[in-house]
């Protein structure tokens, strides 16, 4: 990098609006969507899909309940022109949707995409050109009143062809490719060009397509060109104007949702914004951004894993981790403050029943709403505090650890994940808890427990191993816990008191048994958990107090 960019870049020039509106507008409905993700972002793939492949995408586009679909530039290749023809001779295209093709003002190329339609139920034809300053330099050596006529000529070789394409719906789209860089006035002087020659009316309008090709600026200064644009097209009334907007600096996004305040009402994209460079704007973002302000997209990402699934597999791209709402962890907190909160957030809203508006925090919205799992929600690593650890046992294996308990295992089971330097799963921690509570038979092993009682005052007799030896111990107290408590005090075991004892049952059928949390405190003043796991319960909460003197170190050595 130079010390001072100055000398060889320089900010684009804001466009002169001092009356714009769009600052304070909201958005209030969806735009209509056209998805060219078997055109733009086919075509900046290193290795582009085959037939099978976009057929696959296009039913999946489908059934995201996309209307306009650019399905390819016909004129460009065999494969291409043979997709078009495929999706019509089959009828794969239902009556509803309208497919998209792009072209280039050439005569021959206008002529073989004209010729892919024949058939077609309802069409796009959309043509464009370069008319930024660099690219009349550069590209095409050529002044503005040749490009004016480059894109009325392109227009007029469309509608002369129409007779080929009597009974289809044909609608004309006209993109000033580089709108964004382009001088506001001349994207205009082009566009009526192409108006005037094609005389759209209210019932067909012409698209008019203004492409961000290149982010060049930043997306209020693109909201401006828009604004601008609509204010002075003369035929705003006949036309829609659509965005198409990359990603080059990285707010794709904004840039399209400013635009669409500025009175645009059409939005090309893809899908997770696959596209040339650093990609065309995500289709699915700017939908779901709408979906968490209350305004239904009229796009159904329902199962946007699924939709993830089939879009990787049939680009071979990949949609990062951190993607909005399609990552695969951006539904995730590995952070104990942040897992905390969410737990909070879904106990309040099951509380209200589920119905109050929606306000879990760090959650943008109910990823269920997407068909992703809470499980995927909370995930546990170092960062991760008792109250992730706590939600995996609950929500994946029904354990519900008393608060105390998620107290002393939450710091254990960190230490254990940190060490391992990864995250763990849900398993993982059960086996970590199992290995902490539920199987500490040493120094002290219960072998044999029965207590029986009459007027609250129960007798027991228990054979257990201490230290590798055979210990038979014999007590009574108000219940089996009391009376197994006396009997260990009898055997000369350290004195200790049980503080807290909840049970609970664990899983269901033939597999049903019962977890007991037994807390002791020692005769120095610990407080110590343990847990019992038996398809008795009375053997379940005997085994939780050994786990509890175990763990305490109080037993043995004597
Ligand atoms: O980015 C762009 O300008 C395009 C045009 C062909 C619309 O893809
Ligand atoms: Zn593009």
């Amino acid at each position: 990098m130079i010390p001072d960019p100055s000398r060889k870049y320089r900010a684009y020039p804001p466009i002169a609006l001092p009356d714009r509106q769009w600052p304070g507008r909201t958005l209030t409905h969806a735009p209509i969507w056209c998805s060219v993700d078997l055109r733009d972002g086919n075509q900046a793939l290193a290795v582009p899909m085959n037939v099978s492949q976009k057929l696959e995408l296009f039913d999946a586009l489908l059934k995201c309940g996309f209307k306009e679909i650019e399905v390819g530039f016909p004129a460009a290749s065999n494969t291409e022109f043979a997709f078009m023809r495929r999706l019509i001779e089959d009828k794969r295209i239902p009556e509803d949707v309208t497919v998209q093709v792009l072209v280039q003002a050439r005569e021959d190329l206008i002529q073989r995409t004209v010729e892919s339609l024949v058939g077609v139920n309802k069409a796009i034809i959309h043509l464009y050109n370069s008319t930024s300053p660099a690219q009349r330099r550069v590209v095409f050596g050529l002044e503005k009143p040749q490009i004016v006529e480059m894109a009325r000529r392109g227009t007029r070789w469309i509608r002369e062809r129409l007779p080929l394409l009597a009974g289809s719906q044909i609608r004309m789209e006209y993109s000033p490719e580089s709108f964004s860089a382009t001088e506001v006035e001349f994207s205009l002087e082009v566009c009526e060009a192409v108006v005037a020659e094609w005389q759209p009316s209210a019932e067909n309008p012409i698209i008019l397509n203004l492409p961000d090709t290149v982010e060049v600026a930043m997306p209020n200064v693109y909201a401006d060109q828009i604004e601008w644009f609509c204010k002075n097209l003369k035929s705003r009334e006949t036309s829609i104007i659509s965005l198409h907007t990359h990603n080059d600096r990285g707010t794709g996004t904004a840039a399209t949702e400013l635009a669409l305040l500025a009175g645009a009402d059409r939005v090309e994209g893809t899908l997770f914004g696959n596209g040339e460079r650093t990609g065309n704007l995500d289709i699915v973002t700017v939908a779901l951004n709408l979906y968490m302000h209350g305004i239904n997209p009229g796009l159904d990402f329902s199962h946007i894993n699924a939709l993830r699934e089939v879009y990787e597999r049939c680009t071979g791209m990949t949609v990062p981790p951190r993607h909005p709402y399609a990552g695969e962890l951006v539904f995730t907190a590995f952070s104990g403050s942040h897992q905390d909160a969410i737990r909070k957030g879904f106990a309040e809203r099951e509380k209200n029943g589920g119905e109050a508006i929606w306000d879990v925090p760090y959650l943008t919205l109910d990823p269920s709403d997407l068909g992703r799992e809470y499980r995927e929600v909370i995930r546990v690593n170092s960062q991760s505090g008792k109250g992730g650890v706590a939600y995996l046992l609950e929500s994946q294996f029904g354990i519900e650890l008393p608060k105390d308990l998620q107290r002393e295992f939450g710091p254990l089971a960190n230490d254990l994940v940190d060490a391992l330097g990864r995250e763990v799963t849900a398993a993982e921690l059960k086996t970590m808890f199992w290995r902490e509570y539920v199987e500490r038979h040493t120094p002290l092993a219960l072998h044999h427990f029965h207590a029986d009682g009459v007027e609250g005052v129960f007798r027991c007799r228990a054979s257990l191993r201490l230290d590798g030896a055979d210990l038979a111990v014999t007590g009574e107290g108000n219940g089996p816990i009391a009376a197994f408590v006396n009997a260990l005090a009898g055997a000369g075991l350290p004195a200790f008191e049980v503080t807290d004892y909840r049970q609970a049952a664990l899983g269901s059928g033939t597999e049903a048994s019962a977890i007991s949390y037994v807390q002791i405190r020692t005769g120095d003043g610990r407080l110590v958990w343990g847990a019992g796991v038996n398809t008795h319960i009375q053997l379940a909460s005997i085994e939780g107090v050994v786990s509890a003197l175990n763990r305490a170190g109080l037993a043995g050595g004597r």
